[in-house]
């Protein structure tokens, strides 16, 4: 069962294959070896990994291996906060300690380096082996690449959809990505050829979907959705995220006008099995902070900073779930 064994001065790295998903034998064996191995060498660094054979059965999918879960932010409709929700999102999973990586491939129309505070960075190349690697941006703790740093906005839009695929490639493949607890994608609107490489080129662990409380935007969500659902997918949905849920003035701070209706998010989460996650309240100050480059998160003890914790914990939830019940994504192959 141990494969891939190394010892590197204190370090001890090597994998478990193991034939079963079965979540508690899981963490007793990677209890037992960790303890094990901790009692004869106190001071080593111990990284175990444990592989299903599912896994290797499957299509040697590791274009990402550092990274842990890959999540995607989808939405039918524009405009209805995927990019507000996705950094803050980001932010706020930062500030627990976790490592999060974030792109931006809403490639016509990138708002990512807007909302960290990045605008006229550019990243820097590095030669890894004889071949170019970009490396990712840092705003928040937070690992950032978008088209919006490469080329000027206006350019972006001239962009078609076979580069835009290529450019959405390049930022999984030949970006210099760390460890990563998670990287999120913020994905454009819609089912288009963004969507679509990003399903073909790495397993994408499960998708958000970003819905405002109205019944149009939910007949436009349910279609995004369907396309992570369709049976060569297979990608799960992990829960819906409502924004805008209800305006709440800065002044009045206690009190909730629903402008778009209500109970859109939840009836979503029903149509996709999963969850309704959080219902974010329209606020001017999530606007003027994505504006001025600190998303709200950033501010943990404010009201949206804590709506966005809270967020958090849910999302991380629901990856934890999806991981220890569902087999993993396999990327998509595309028979021509
Ligand atoms: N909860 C909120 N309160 C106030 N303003 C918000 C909220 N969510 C989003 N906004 C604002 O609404 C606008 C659209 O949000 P955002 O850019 O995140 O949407 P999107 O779904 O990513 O749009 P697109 O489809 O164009 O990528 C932005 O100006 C953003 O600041
Ligand atoms: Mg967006």
């Amino acid at each position: 069962m141990v494969e891939d064994f190394q010892v590197d001065g204190d370090k001890i790295s090597f994998s478990i294959v193991l034939n079963s998903q079965d979540a508690s034998m899981k963490n007793a064996l990677f209890m037992t070896c960790q303890e094990t191995l901790q009692h004869e060498y106190p001071e080593a660094q111990i990284h175990l990994h444990l592989k299903m054979t599912s896994d290797q059965a499957g299509t040697g999918d590791s274009v990402l291996p550092q990274v842990k879960n890959i999540i995607a932010v989808a939405s039918g409709k524009g405009g209805v906060g995927k990019s507000t929700v996705s950094v803050n999102l980001a932010v706020a999973l930062a500030k627990k300690g976790l490592k999060v990586g974030l792109i931006d491939a809403d490639l016509y129309g990138p708002s990512i380096p807007t909302m960290m505070g990045l605008v006229g960075n550019r990243p820097k190349i590095e030669l890894l082996y004889g071949k170019h690697k970009i490396v990712p941006l840092e705003a928040y703790g937070v690992h950032v690449i978008s088209v919006g740093f490469i080329v000027d906005p206006e350019q972006a839009v001239v962009l078609r959809g076979p580069r835009l695929g290529g450019l959405l490639r390049q930022f999984i493949q030949d970006c210099l990505w760390p460890e990563l607890d998670y990287l999120i994608i913020d994905l454009p609107p819609g089912t288009g050829d963004v969507q679509l490489t990003l399903v073909q080129t790495i397993p994408v662990t499960g998708a958000f979907i970003v819905t405002t409380p109205q019944e149009v935007a939910v007949v436009d969500a349910v279609k995004a959705m369907n396309m992570f659902l369709l049976p060569n997918v297979q990608v799960p949905i992990l829960g819906v995220i409502e924004n805008m849920s209800w305006f709440t003035p800065e002044e009045l701070p206690g009190h909730k006008y629903y402008l778009f209706g209500k109970g859109g998010g939840q009836r979503l989460a029903e149509m996709s099995e999963s969850r309704l996650l959080g219902q974010l309240p329209l606020v001017q100050s999530v606007q003027q902070s994505g504006d001025e480059g600190v998303p709200a998160a950033v501010h943990a003890d404010s009201i949206m900073g804590q709506v966005f914790a809270q967020l958090a914990t849910e999302v991380e939830q629901a990856v934890e779930y999806r991981n220890e019940h569902f087999q993993p994504t396999r990327i998509v192959k595309v028979e021509s």
